[in-house]
C-alpha cells in the first residue's frame, strides 16, 4: 500500500538505524498509537522541502477499525503547524480517506519514484489549512 518506503523493508538493521535517527531528531514529532493497551502503529510529522508533512502506519492486524483516522485526529489537535502537507500513492485509497476524514483537501498530483513499486507512480498531494 505505502509506496514511498525504504529500499528493503525487511532489512531489520537498516530499519533500526533509521528509527534511531527518527527518534533522536528533535524536528520530528513521533507518537506511538496504542489500542486496547497494545502498540499498533505510529503517527509522525517531519519537514521536507520546507513543508511539514504527516505520515502514519498501522499494524495490518488492526486495519479497518478507524484507528488511523482517530490517531491522526488526536495528533492534529496536538500539532499547531498549518498548513500541514501529506502525499499518498494515488492507489492508496485507505490513506487518502484517512486524510480527507481529518480535513485534508487534495490540491494536486505529482509523479515520484516509489521503491515499493519499483516504478514511477502517481501521487496525490493533500493539505490541511485550518
Ligand atoms: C492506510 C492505513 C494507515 C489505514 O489505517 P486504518 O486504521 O485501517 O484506517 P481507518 O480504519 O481509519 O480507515 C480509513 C478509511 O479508509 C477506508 N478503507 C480502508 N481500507 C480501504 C481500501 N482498501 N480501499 C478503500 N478504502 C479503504 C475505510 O473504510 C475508512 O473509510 P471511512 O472512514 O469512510 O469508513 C493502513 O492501511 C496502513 O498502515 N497502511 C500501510 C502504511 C500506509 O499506507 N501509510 C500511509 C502512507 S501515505
Amino acid at each position: 500500500m505505502a509506496a514511498f518506503t525504504s529500499a528493503d523493508p525487511d532489512d531489520r538493521a537498516a530499519f533500526d538505524a533509521h528509527w534511531a535517527r527518527v527518534t533522536a531528531d528533535p524536528g520530528i514529532v513521533n507518537r506511538t498509537i496504542e489500542f486496547g493497551g497494545e502498540v499498533v502503529g505510529h503517527v509522525a510529522s517531519f519537514e521536507q522541502g520546507g513543508e511539514r508533512e504527516v505520515t502514519y502506519w498501522i499494524d495490518r492486524a488492526h486495519w479497518g477499525r478507524g484507528i488511523a483516522t482517530r490517531a491522526l485526529r488526536f495528533f492534529l489537535a496536538e500539532l499547531p503547524t498549518r498548513p500541514l502537507h501529506a502525499c499518498a500513492a494515488a492507489d492508496n485509497a485507505a490513506s487518502i480517506r484517512v486524510l480527507t476524514n481529518c480535513g485534508f483537501v487534495a490540491y494536486g498530483t505529482d509523479r515520484g519514484f516509489a521503491l515499493a513499486r519499483g516504478a514511477e507512480i502517481d501521487e496525490v498531494l493533500l493539505r490541511l489549512d485550518h
